[in-house]
């Protein structure tokens, strides 16, 4: 497996024009050998232009590429090494499950022994076991992906896997059974995978690092954790999350900050240089919000809204001096009727400037 860097890469589909759109803004990352990574955007964002350009289908209009250290920009896709797996199965009908599997080691020549190894390792791993002697031709859409994602994992000689949405047209229960599967051949075969999708949960289920990307611009790279707790981008707070993070319009005042006509004290943001035109948020994930009966210890009045109940939780939507806040509460914790107030918890409030985080306190 390999370790890829991408220095300074950028792409525009316009090419010549003198007005250049960019699909992929100019960035450097490094994606670590051995490590699971998700990329996470909404539909359009550029990650399959960003994947393909690793792949080789698409040549940058520039940067460079290296896999450990060699600069593969200029190579087409058959000399990279690479195993891609894509949104809709890719599987020959005419052959059996078993020479599906095989095909991509039988291209490179291995012996039929090592063949049959690492196919019955694979099929076993995605349960296609019993199946190896079907033909291919007349399967479910769910059983054909997951032979396409067979033939991503079978080779063990690649740089990396690239998957790019591969569970969309599988159904959800064999979902969450798949990235199961995933995750645990990444552990065995210890692979380089970067896996798109625009589904935060399988995201951050099946990474450990994601990259965030929005409007051709990756806007945080992190552990599922950091993203969580320490979105850069408000449009990851935003992203990921479920109810997403609330975002309050603030000033900056004297001991801490403005939301409406109240006061909080914050302390994290004293280095913020900002100009009249800065917009500043206040954000604050709706699991770290409580409710109380009483104002004591800085809790700010607000207006309760609605309650709906999720399974073991409770989303309460209240107003703050015009601004709409979600809580996520515990079912078992009561909530309080008549004059409510909020409070926010230590170390979970943060400061956005123009949509970049700039304090935490
Ligand atoms: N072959 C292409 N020619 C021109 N524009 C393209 C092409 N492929 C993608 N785009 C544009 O580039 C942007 C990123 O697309 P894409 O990488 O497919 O996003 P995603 O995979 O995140 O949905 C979109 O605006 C899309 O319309
Ligand atoms: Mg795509």
């Amino acid at each position: 497996m390999a370790r890829i860097e991408l220095d300074n890469l950028a792409h525009s589909y316009q090419t010549g024009a003198a007005q250049r759109e960019y699909a992929l803004h100019p960035f450097s990352h490094t994606w670590e050998d051995g490590q699971t990574y998700a990329l996470l955007g909404p539909s359009g964002c550029g990650k399959t232009t960003l994947l393909n350009i690793m792949s080789g289908l698409v040549r940058p209009s520039e940067g460079t590429v290296r896999f450990n250290g060699l600069d593969v920009t200029a190579l087409p896709t058959a000399r990279r090494n690479i195993a891609q797996v894509f949104q809709f199965p890719v599987i020959y009908r005419t052959m059996t499950v078993f020479e599906n599997l095989a095909f991509p080691l039988r291209c490179r020549g291995l012996a039929e022994q090592d063949i049959r190894t690492r196919v019955n390792e694979v099929a076993d791993l995605l349960n296609l076991g019993s199946q190896l002697h079907r033909s291919a031709l007349h399967l479910t859409a769910d059983a054909k992906q997951l032979i396409s994602l067979g033939r991503g994992l079978v080779r063990n000689d690649v740089a990396a896997i690239l998957f790019d949405e591969p569970l969309t047209v599988i159904d959800p229960q064999l979902k969450f059974e798949l990235r199961r599967k995933l995750k645990e051949a990444n552990q065995r075969y210890c692979l380089t995978m970067i896996y798109v999708t625009h589904d935060q949960a399988e995201a951050m289920t099946l990474a450990n690092k994601v990259m965030v990307m929005n409007h051709g611009r990756v806007v945080q790279v992190g552990t599922p954790q950091e993203l969580f707790e320490q979105p850069q981008d408000s449009f990851v707070g935003y992203f990921i999350g479920s109810p997403a993070m609330n975002m309050l319009e603030c000033r900056l005042s004297e001991d801490g900050i403005r939301i409406g006509n109240q006061q909080l004290r914050f302390t994290g943001h004293k280095q913020v240089a900002a100009s009249e035109k800065t917009r500043f948020a206040f954000g604050v994930r709706p699991e770290y919000v409580t409710l109380s009966a009483s104002a004591n210890d800085g809790g700010l009045p607000v207006r309760l809204i609605d309650v709906k109940s999720v399974g073991a939780f409770r989303i309460v939507a209240l107003d703050l001096d015009g601004q709409r806040l979600r809580a996520k509460i515990a079912a078992d914790v009561p909530i309080p009727s008549g004059g409510v107030f909020v409070r926010f918890a230590e170390g979970r409030r943060l400061l956005y400037a123009d949509d970049r985080l700039v304090g935490c306190d």
